[in-house]
This record gives C-alpha cells, structure tokens and sequence, in this order.
C-alpha cells in the first residue's frame, strides 16, 4: 500500500497540532511515510514541531517527523502540500482589522478593505511559494486554504494556469452545514450539498439525501423558519460573554436565513448584506485579533510547551490514546463528524478531499474552481466556490444553471473588486488597486479608498509591493 509523504506549510499555524493529531488518527485511511512541517518564522514553528516530535514519536512511530525552513527538505518528494500560511502573522492581521474601524468601516480579515489588503499580502507570498514547491515536487497535490482564498484563487488562476492540481478549499460551508443538519436528523455523511458562490460568499441551494435523492433544503429552511424564536435563544444562550465572536456570527446567522429563507448563506454573507450589524459586533479597540490573541494563540501555543516540556503525551493529561483509538483500525467511509467533535473541522474537511483524492472515491466537495459555465449568468472566468467531484487525476465540476439576480449582483460586484485587486498586484498597478478598493461594498467611497490604501501601504512596509 501507497505511504505518503506531506508538508504542512504554516508550520507555525495555530492549526497545526489538530492537524497533525489527525494525520495520526487516520494512519489506515490515510498511511503516512513522512510528515514535515515548513514556516519561514523560525521561532513560532519550532514551537509546533517540538510537540509534533513528542505526538509522532509516542503516536506513529514509523513516520519520519520533523520541521524546517529549508525549502528543499520540505517540498522534494512530497505527494501533498497543506498550506496554511498567514502571510505577515497576526501582526498585520491586526492591521487589516483596525484600520478600517478607523474609518467607520468592518475591519474584518477576508471582507471589505481589511481582507483587500491581507490579499495583496498572501498573493505574493502564495505565487512564491507555490513556485518553489514546483520546483522540488511537479506533481504535488498544493491543498490551500489560506485566505484571503477567494482572491489567492483567483491569483493561482491567472498565474498558474495549467495547474490543475492546485486547489483552493475553505472549512466555512462544511462548518455551516454541520451545526444545521442535525435539526433535520442527518448527518453531514447522509447528504451531498449543492453550493455556489465566491469564497466567503455563497450559498447552499440544495442538500441531497444520498439514499433517496429528496432535497432536505426546503425542510431544513422552513423548520428554521417556524422555530426562529426558539433556535434563536438557544444561539444566545451558547454566547458565553460578548466577545464571543462565533456565538453572535451564529446568532445573527439565523436572522439572515429568517430573512432570505430560501437558501442557507455563508456567515461570511452578513458582513456585506448586514453591514451595520456586522460592524457593530467590534470597534477599533476590540475586534478579532484581540481574541484570537487572548484566546487560541496562548492555549494552543501553551498546550505546545507542555507537551515538549513533559516529552511525552502517554500516561499524561494529554494522552490521546482514546481519542485515537476508534480511529486506527479505521479505513472505511470517512466524514468529519467522526473527527468533528474533538478536532478543529479545520483539518476534518480537508481530510475528507484527500481521501476522496487517493482512492478516486468521485465524493463531492466544495472547492474553488473556474466558472466556466457551471452558474451560466455568471462571467465564465469567476472562482467559483462550487461542488464537485474529487477523483484521483481530475475536479469536477457540477453545473449550477443559473442564479437569481439579488446573488448575481453580489458576486458580480464582489468579483470585479477582487479580480482588480489581482490585476493590480500582477500589474503593479495603483490605478486598479484604488479601482478594487473602492468597488468594495464595504468602502465604498473612492476618498476612503484612497485614505485606507496609504494606511495599509505604511503597516504593511516591505509586504506591500509597489503600486505605480
Ligand atoms: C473560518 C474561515 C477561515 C478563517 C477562520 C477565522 O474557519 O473559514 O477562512 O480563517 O474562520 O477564524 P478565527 O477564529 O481566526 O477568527
Ligand atoms: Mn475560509
């Protein structure tokens, strides 16, 4: 049997642990001869890799482990690359949320001017990277979910676009569709979804029983509909304190179903149909990276420590021997609510196209794709975020038919402003970067624009390429 070999790049990520945890519980589904970590900070991934000794040492003991920065230790010979880089860290992540605030806008990281400016960041560092893995393994898979993804997508269509074995994905229409079903009795496993849109801006527009064929969309819908009071105390009472960001998006999210009811939306959707809402949520003192900071950074970098400090994992408080155990013998269907409880989804969805990949299962998934016809109003050339059908050689796509005019008016003027933003990077060109900034819903005001982009340009100092 096929042993792969895989490099998760973003070593340093706070995603990294669940990830590697779950490579270890999937070793029959998924087997494994190398595993290697790969971040250009130093510091942060031997952090990581130091617990991922521990976790592979205790854990898989036949998978060669270990991390690096060195770009040929970590791409030759790979058979996939899992990349999750943030490229400027939380540092400008901060950056892309404050400034807008100061202006009366959502500062948020993949939406509106504070996502605009991240992907000036990420796009370069993407088309380097990806050059480099070219380099030391042609036929990798490259399995990105770094964002802002709708417009690193849409850069690997324009400059890499033969390469049919880089794919874009995103955990967010999984994670939707997780917490929903179970109101209908089924499980993510049961189902095969149909979704449409942009990265963080789409919509599901049929969930498909596998067994009978029956859409459960309707259902699901109307059921939310009819038990809006009650699903929606239930929402506020999981929002433990008001810097619970995931409980309000979720909270909020009902509104817009009860709303729109005819389709279930991304949560990404509210920040650019509930501006005002969305907005309200932070202000230029407290927004996201605050919490992520406060919250995700000290536990799971904490939790790093003192595993490497303790050099084990076995016979600790942090031995996993249960929760792998229901997993090693594992090698049959494979859906993330099996892994979805104590590992971050993050990882799980991911998963689950890989498999589909090395077995040639054709399951179907979302991941960014050319248009090229499958919403047949839309502009052919738009990455859709769209269903397909993962095989081993080749991503399919279902066609979609067409869209109604409210969704099409969205995407249409949210493509053209990321689409813009790529033209302006490749291009160097300030003309389309001002252009794609003020085409943004959320900026809206080419005085703004202008005023946001010198901000970004002086926090971002060498990140920011030159716009002439
Ligand atoms: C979801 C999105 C990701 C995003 C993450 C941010 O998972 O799909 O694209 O990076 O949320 O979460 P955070 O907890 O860092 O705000
Ligand atoms: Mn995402």
């Amino acid at each position: 049997m096929k042993k792969y070999n895989v490099v998760i790049c973003g070593g340093g990520s706070t995603y990294t642990p669940d990830m590697m945890e779950l490579l270890v519980m999937l070793q029959k589904p998924f087997p494994l001869n190398k595993v290697v970590l790969y971040d250009i900070d130093a510091e942060r991934q031997s952090i990581v890799g130091e617990f991922g000794k521990v976790l592979f040492k205790e854990y898989y003991p036949e998978v060669e482990f270990y991390y690096t920065t060195d770009k040929k230790e970590a791409f030759e010979g790979m058979d996939f690359v899992f990349v999750q880089i943030r490229a400027g860290g939380l540092e400008q992540r901060k950056n892309d949320e404050k400034i807008p605030y100061k202006y009366g806008r959502i500062g948020q990281e993949t939406c509106g001017a504070g996502g605009l400016s991240y992907g000036v960041r990420s796009v370069v560092q993407m088309i380097e990277l990806i050059k480099d893995v070219r380099e030391y393994a042609k036929d990798a898979w490259i399995i990105n979910y770094s964002n802002p993804a709708a417009i690193v997508a849409e850069a690997c269509k324009k400059v890499f676009p033969n390469d049919k074995k880089i794919v874009n994905i995103c955990d967010m229409p999984t994670d939707v569709i997780g917490r929903y079903l179970p109101l209908i009795g089924k499980k993510r496993s049961e189902v095969d979804c149909i979704y449409f849109g942009l990265n963080h801006f789409g919509w599901f527009t049929a969930v498909l029983d596998k067994k009978t064929g029956e859409d459960l969309l309707p259902g699901l819908l109307e059921y939310i509909v009819e038990h809006y009071e009650e699903l929606r105390a239930q929402a506020k009472e999981r929002i433990r304190n008001d810097d619970d960001h995931w409980g309000i998006v979720f909270y909020n999210h009902l509104k817009m179903i009860k709303d729109f009811p005819y389709s279930l939306p991304n949560t990404y959707n509210l920040y650019y149909v509930y501006p005002k809402l969305s907005y309200s949520h932070y202000s230029l003192n407290r927004t996201r990276y605050d919490e992520v900071i406060e919250g995700r950074e000290a536990s799971v970098f904490g939790f790093c420590k003192n595993v490497a400090r303790l050099g084990k994992m076995k016979g600790t408080e942090f031995d996993i021997t249960n929760k792998i155990s229901p997993y090693t013998e594992f090698t049959g269907e494979m859906h993330s609510e099996t892994v979805y409880s104590d590992n971050d989804v993050h990882a799980a969805y991911l998963v689950e196209l890989v498999l589909s990949i090395i077995n040639n299962k054709k399951e179907l998934a979302l991941v960014m794709i050319e248009n090229n016809g499958i919403v047949e109003n839309l502009d052919p050339g738009m990455m859709l975020e769209a269903t397909s059908i993962i095989g081993k050689e080749q991503i399919l796509p279902l066609k979609h038919g067409t869209v109604g005019q409210f969704e099409k008016g969205l995407l249409e003027n949210q493509y053209a402003c990321e689409s813009l933003l790529v033209e302006a990077i490749l291009e160097n060109n300030y003309q389309k970067l001002l252009q794609a900034f003020t085409e943004n819903r959320l900026v809206g005001d080419a005085e703004v624009a202008k005023a946001m982009i010198e901000d970004f340009k002086e926090a971002n100092g060498d990140y920011w390429p030159e716009f002439k």
